[in-house]
């Protein structure tokens, strides 16, 4: 079962992670599970709340051969220029903010306008069965994991004006592979749909 889910996790992780370049804002890094899937020619800035978690991931950077450097602190107190980094990454995080539409705002306002924003996250599947397990689930699951099971990922990336380039969905549709840029159309326009729905993840 383990090394199912390694299995599983490391092919997803590497689609998605394969496509950060340049100078990357990783965001909650935990103990550093993206790293073994970024290109060698990066430089990360790793995030988190967590000392234990830091620790974790310094060594899976160094373990890693990444050059990275690392900020402990909660994503709501962090402070970075705008338009600073080439690509801002997150992955299984947005389900446990209370505010995900703020985190994603900031995510875009430290992404280069020509950079990419790249999340692996789970939210509420596009099959109805599933959507309806999700909702009656959400918050049983929320009490006992802390972490949401309703956040509709459409409609929060439409309210954070970021435009969605592609979108890999998991065969139940519950985990979407995310590839977007800063949105430079005025309000409104946004909300048109821009996602090219790719191959299922797996
Ligand atoms: C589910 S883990 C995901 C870790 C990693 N991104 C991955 O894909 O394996 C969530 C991480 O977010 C961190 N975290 C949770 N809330 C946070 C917050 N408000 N600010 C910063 N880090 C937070 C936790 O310490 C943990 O490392």
């Amino acid at each position: 079962m383990l090394f199912h889910n390694e299995l599983i996790d490391g092919l997803v992780r590497g689609r998605l992670v394969s496509h950060a370049r340049g100078s990357i804002l990783e965001l909650n890094v935990g103990t550093g599970a993206n790293f073994p899937h970024y290109p060698s020619s990066v430089s990360v800035t790793g995030t988190d709340l967590s000392h234990r978690m830091i620790a974790a991931a310094k060594k899976e950077a160094e373990r890693c051969g990444i050059q990275a450097e690392f900020v402990r602190a909660s994503v709501e107190n962090l402070n970075f220029p705008a338009a600073h980094f080439d690509t801002v990454l997150s992955t299984l995080s947005l389900c446990g903010y209370e505010d995900p539409v703020m985190v994603l705002r900031r995510m875009r306002d430290w992404c280069k306008p020509d950079g990419v924003v790249l999340l692996m996250e789970h939210g509420l599947s596009r099959y109805l069965p599933v959507r309806a397990a999700q909702l009656a689930l959400n918050d049983l699951h929320y009490r006992h994991i802390g972490c949401y099971l309703d956040r509709d990922l459409g409609q929060l990336l439409v309210a954070s004006r970021l435009a969605v380039t592609r979108i890999d969905f998991s065969p139940l549709g519950i985990t979407q592979l995310i590839w977007a840029t800063p949105d430079p159309r005025p309000l409104g326009l946004s909300s048109k749909r821009s996602a090219n729905a790719g191959p299922p993840i797996l």
